[in-house]
């Protein structure tokens, strides 16, 4: 009795500290959406399953604007979350203010240079050490259609501009809203850069949002593009401004609109409704765009935090990220696809598997080009500028495609 007594005590004072111990690793992302918590959910379960506590850190808002403006307020006030979902440059925006962890260690031992595509090592690492690892590679130029919309209308699935016109015109004159649209700036300009993409090609985007050449940025091409995505205006509807990306989602999934300009994090919507890709519903590439691939990589930095637990418990979420079966269900519920390598793809779908091909021949094409709506071509500080100047024309009927082409250059320049 005794025994029994001391051993139980023992051991409950074992399980507590134990769990005094685990570490509470707090997490700071965007994915709110139905697709998006059912993939997070993912990581939370793999991470408690290695004995540590997930702190979820959720701040609401398409593209992460809200949420990048919240981390910054915690950091500033010496309290970083261990990890945040933070991509593309803006990596080493944090890397130069000395903030973030070194991954090395375990980039090392894991061998992630093997893992892992360069053109996504090379976002991850902040002078040539990992501080970041990566989840998915989005595409960002897809449109996704309801075929049921298209029947009733008459249409057909465009793949030209001049195409796009004639099927929104029938939709439209059918009873049905053309295009779904959240009017959000960062919405605005991901339908911006597909558009940009579809009516000047790869080199032309490269000038636009890589190279921020003045030249292309205040070009014909370039007012053209600007007016081509005025005009879709027309085709949105009523209720577009302010509206949430995953409402626009649903209305091409219940069948009220026909297309959406979105990338494939959409996709998650339409799983987690349980819609079948190329049955319920198609993707296909924005018009124009079927040989091009604007890449959107989400990926997680850790914090630079001293305590022991919380830097296991960094490291163990770091690894988990990585592995096989994370990149697999993950992706499978979030719509992108693995950002390791040689994963298998067979529970895909047609439209990740599109993507997967299509990641690796654009590459071989220089095609494959950062998305600039999602933080991926340029700082968030000129991101910032384009997103301003694109919604203010976006949501203008007095200013003229000209006009907005020569205040792009000087938001871009102001903004450098
Ligand atoms: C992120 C996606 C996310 C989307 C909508 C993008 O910037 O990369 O992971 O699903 O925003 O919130």
């Amino acid at each position: 009795m005794k025994i029994s007594k001391l051993v139980l005590s023992v051991s409950l004072a074992l399980g507590l500290s134990a769990a005094a111990q685990a570490a509470e690793i707090e997490v700071l992302h965007w994915w709110t959406s139905g697709g998006e918590a059912k993939s997070v959910a993912e990581l939370k379960k793999m991470l408690e399953a290695k004995g540590h506590e997930w702190k979820d850190f959720a701040v609401a808002g398409g593209g992460g604007e809200s949420a990048m403006t919240v981390l910054k307020t915690r950091v500033v006030s010496g309290n970083p979350p261990a990890a945040a979902q933070i991509k593309g440059p803006s990596i080493q925006e944090w890397g130069d203010e000395g903030v973030l962890a070194n991954l090395d260690v375990i980039a090392n031992a894991e061998g992630w240079d093997k893992l892992l595509p360069v053109v996504v090592a090379d976002v991850m690492k902040y002078e040539g050490k990992y501080v970041a690892v990566p989840v998915n590679v989005h595409r960002v130029n897809w449109m996704w259609v309801n075929p049921e919309v298209f029947n009733k209308a008459g249409a057909t699935v465009p793949t030209t501009w001049k195409e796009f016109f004639v099927a929104a015109d029938k939709i439209k004159a059918a009873g049905m809203i053309p295009v779904a649209h959240g009017g959000q700036p960062w919405q605005d300009a991901t339908m911006f850069e597909s558009v940009v993409l579809g009516v000047g090609g790869a080199e032309f985007y490269k000038q636009a949002f890589v190279a921020l050449d003045p030249e292309a940025l205040n070009s014909a091409t370039m007012i053209d593009a600007l007016k081509t995505f005025h005009k879709i205006k027309d085709y949105t509807d009523v209720g577009s401004p302010g509206r949430d990306w995953n409402l626009a989602t649903a209305m091409v999934i219940n069948g009220e609109a026909g297309m959406q300009f979105m990338g494939d994090w959409a996709k998650g919507e339409f799983t987690a409704a349980g819609k079948v890709a190329g049955k319920d519903y198609i993707c296909t590439a924005a018009p124009g765009t079927a040989g091009d691939f604007t890449f959107n990589i989400d990926s997680f930095v850790m914090f630079d935090l001293q305590d022991k637990e919380l830097q296991k418990g960094q490291n163990d979420l770091a690894s988990t990220i990585l592995s096989p079966a994370f990149q697999e269900i993950f992706n499978l519920n979030k719509g992108s696809i693995p950002a390791r390598l040689n994963m298998p793809m067979d529970k895909f779908d047609d439209c990740a598997k599109l993507s997967a091909k299509d990641f690796v021949s654009t590459a071989e094409a220089d095609t494959l080009l950062p998305s600039m709506a999602h933080g991926m071509s340029t700082f968030s500080s000129t991101q910032g500028a384009i997103f301003d100047t694109v919604t203010e024309f976006y949501n203008s009927d007095s200013i003229t495609a000209e006009e907005a082409a020569a205040k792009l250059v000087k938001a871009v320049a102001a903004a450098k």
